[in-house]
């Protein structure tokens, strides 16, 4: 089998470190990993080339396109809800500018090599906007089509981009004489908060959960920002690597739409304490929220039905939030920190 070269946006970023290791691990690949900072050493000696530059630098973009085939792009590379709402500006000029920057050099990459480029993009529950706790509450899962009235800048970036995607994939310079339909095979997930053992995310309003258990682990005391009812979906980082190969992989006449949720569990706040105690039972965490970051919280569903996801593409997570605890954040934590 020909080696595939696989471009990878915001390669140092949470995703993009299970990515990255994933995709080599699975061999058959050339990464080229793409990241604002120098791109870690661990994933470093993954990669066929690294580059470190901004998405938003569209000449580096296309000489990069110039010099390499791309069979698959993963844009990863975003500023998440809560640095978003300090940037705003600069959020949409990433988000959304740099997506669009990307979904051109797949249609520059699809051209060139005559075929349709996967572009596999992470989503996020930040699109859905409940206006209240009631209809929160009311709402319980929700379906992908229902509640998009996000309230953060990431969730309007996030939801825009999404629909540029299916643009790109379906309605593309729908006017030219020559219709140049399906260049680029847009897939995307929404993620719940992600939570992984290995890394720590930055600027995100999910970051309760994985602090507090990071904190617990290394025996901090941590004041935790979301009431302790406060309740979105969560996932094992394992799981949201594993969500983004199988889309890739599934069989495009398979694909019913171009962006699925994917859910695994939706504790609370005080639940998640409860399963850390389990662990470290001295967990010195309290609950002081913080009543703006917490209005966001409040606004995301507390549950998604990925219903469409299990039927078009098989999207099973191996980690409920028993396991997810117990068989992978525990003992990766105590290991990171010697506990
Ligand atoms: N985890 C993200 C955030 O908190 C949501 O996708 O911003």
């Amino acid at each position: 089998m020909a080696t595939k070269t696989i471009l990878v946006t915001g390669a140092n970023g949470e995703i993009g470190h299970g990515l990255i290791e994933h995709l080599a691990e699975q061999g058959g690949v050339h990464i080229i990993a793409m990241d604002l900072v120098p791109i870690d050493k661990s994933v470093r000696t993954r990669c066929h080339r690294t580059v470190t530059g901004d998405i938003l630098d569209t000449s580096l973009l296309e000489s990069l396109s110039t010099e390499h085939d791309f069979d698959t792009i993963f844009h990863l590379a975003a500023l998440l809800s809560t640095r978003a709402e300090r940037q705003p500006t600069l959020a949409h000029r990433v988000n959304v500018d740099g997506t669009l920057n990307l979904l051109e050099i797949a249609v520059t990459q699809s051209r060139l090599q005559g075929r349709e480029i996967k572009f596999i993009y992470p989503s996020s529950i930040a699109v859905y906007g409940l206006p209240t706790l009631a209809a929160k509450h009311a709402a319980g899962r929700v379906q992908e089509d229902r509640h998009l009235e996000p309230r953060t800048m990431y969730g309007i970036n996030k939801l825009y981009t999404e629909q540029l995607g299916r643009y790109y994939a379906n309605f593309y310079r729908q006017l030219d004489a020559e219709i140049s339909k399906g260049f680029v095979d847009f897939r995307g997930v929404r993620f719940p908060g992600l939570i992984s053992a290995t890394t720590l995310p930055t600027g995100g309003t999910s970051d309760f959960a994985p602090e507090m258990l990071h904190a617990a682990a290394q025996n901090k005391p941590y004041a935790c920002f979301a009431r302790e009812d406060a309740r979105i979906p969560f996932m094992a980082m394992p799981d949201g690597i594993t969500a983004l190969l199988r889309l890739r992989e599934a069989p495009r006449a398979r694909l019913t739409r171009h962006v699925y949720n994917v859910g695994a569990f939706n504790p609370s706040a005080g639940e998640i304490l409860n399963l850390i105690r389990r662990s470290f039972p001295a967990a010195n965490v309290r609950f002081e929220p913080d009543t703006k970051r917490q209005a966001i919280i409040d606004s995301w569903p507390e549950d998604v039905d990925d219903s469409a996801a299990r039927t078009d593409w098989g999207w099973s997570p191996a980690y409920d939030q028993e396991r997810a605890f117990a068989e992978y954040l525990v003992p990766a934590v105590r290991e990171r920190y010697h506990r």
